[in-house]
């Protein structure tokens, strides 16, 4: 059989391809007046998600140094995929597409759990454990990645009608945008092997949640706890004090962040409320970014 032909759209801009918990796609507009000013040549993303910070620099300040991490080792997986082995992922994602929009409404359930299976029981690295990667993130509930005590991707089917699951144009342009980056799976402090004085570096990490229902920091099976913000807090301070790098972090609006951050710049935003299973308290919700810069003060009713 004929291969299909891929139209390569030179126009096309790079976006996230994933859907990620916590991921900053409709915050970035109000995060636009937090950025430093000027250009930002070297760009460091140590917790990488669905990278909506990095697609938005890409967009607006062409970084030309790019270092993307992130200590999930499938969704790093993913990413490297999609920029070494684009035709070969999509080749794959074409064939889970079709067979899930041939397939009767009343079997994708079962579609979904197969292929969640293979997931779980092969993992050898390569294009097929990707392509199954971003099969079940496409169909599975809200796009979250969780794991059981077993280490098994456990998250259920979602029931959509109509995923983009093989989307050639926003890979390509994907994989366009990535050829300036190093994509590495470790912890995010080891991008300091990256960082100097002119690197912009943003911190998205799980964050603490409000209350102990808002259980969704679990991104991958080891709870981000009150020791790794500290850690995390600690790390912020030595980029700052030893390199001068320019730095911004996100966090829940928790109190420990005063303290923990006491001394830079912290601004209070209005973020969607996280993913909440029963659909309930979606709304607003109020959120921290630390700066160890400054920019205009902004008052806490942004728009969303
Ligand atoms: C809030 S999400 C990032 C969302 C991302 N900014 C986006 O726009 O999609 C947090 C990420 O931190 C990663 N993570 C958790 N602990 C980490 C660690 N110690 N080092 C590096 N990454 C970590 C998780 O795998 C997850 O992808």
């Amino acid at each position: 059989m004929e291969k299909p032909q891929t139209i390569h759209r030179l126009d096309a801009v790079p976006r996230p391809f994933l859907k990620w918990a916590g991921g900053k796609g409709r915050l970035l507009r109000n995060y636009e007046s937090l950025l430093p000013t000027g250009g930002i040549n070297r760009y460091a993303e140590p917790f990488l998600g669905a990278g909506a910070m990095f697609f938005h620099l890409w967009q607006t300040r062409k970084p030309k140094f790019v270092w993307l991490s992130d200590v999930n080792s499938d969704l790093v997986l993913v990413w490297k995929t999609v920029r070494d082995q684009t035709d070969a992922l999509l080749e794959r994602l074409r064939e889970l597409q079709k067979q899930y929009d041939s397939a009767p409404r009343e079997n994708r359930n079962a579609m979904f759990l197969a292929v969640r299976k293979a997931f779980n029981t092969e993992t050898r690295d390569g294009v097929l454990r990707a392509a199954r990667f971003v099969f079940l993130n496409k169909t599975c509930f809200n796009g979250l990645f969780r794991r059981n005590a077993a280490g098994d991707f456990n998250v259920p089917f979602g029931g959509y009608e109509n995923p983009s699951i093989a989307d050639e144009t926003t890979f390509y342009a994907v994989k366009n945008a990535l050829s300036c980056a190093e994509i590495v799976c470790c912890d995010f402090s080891e991008c300091q092997s990256f960082v100097d004085t002119e690197t912009f570096v943003y911190f998205d990490p799980p964050y603490k949640p409000l209350s102990p229902t808002s259980s969704f920091t679990a991104y991958t099976g080891a709870v981000f706890s009150d020791a790794e913000q500290k850690r995390l807090a600690d790390f912020f301070k030595t980029l700052d004090q030893k390199y001068g790098a320019k730095l911004m972090l996100s966090n829940s609006d928790h109190s420990i962040f005063q303290e923990l951050y006491s001394g830079y710049n912290i601004q209070k935003v209005l973020a969607p409320r996280a993913i909440n299973r029963d659909g309930a308290g979606r709304g607003k919700i109020s959120e921290i970014v630390v700066t160890n810069y400054a920019h205009e003060p902004r008052t806490l009713a942004l728009d969303i």
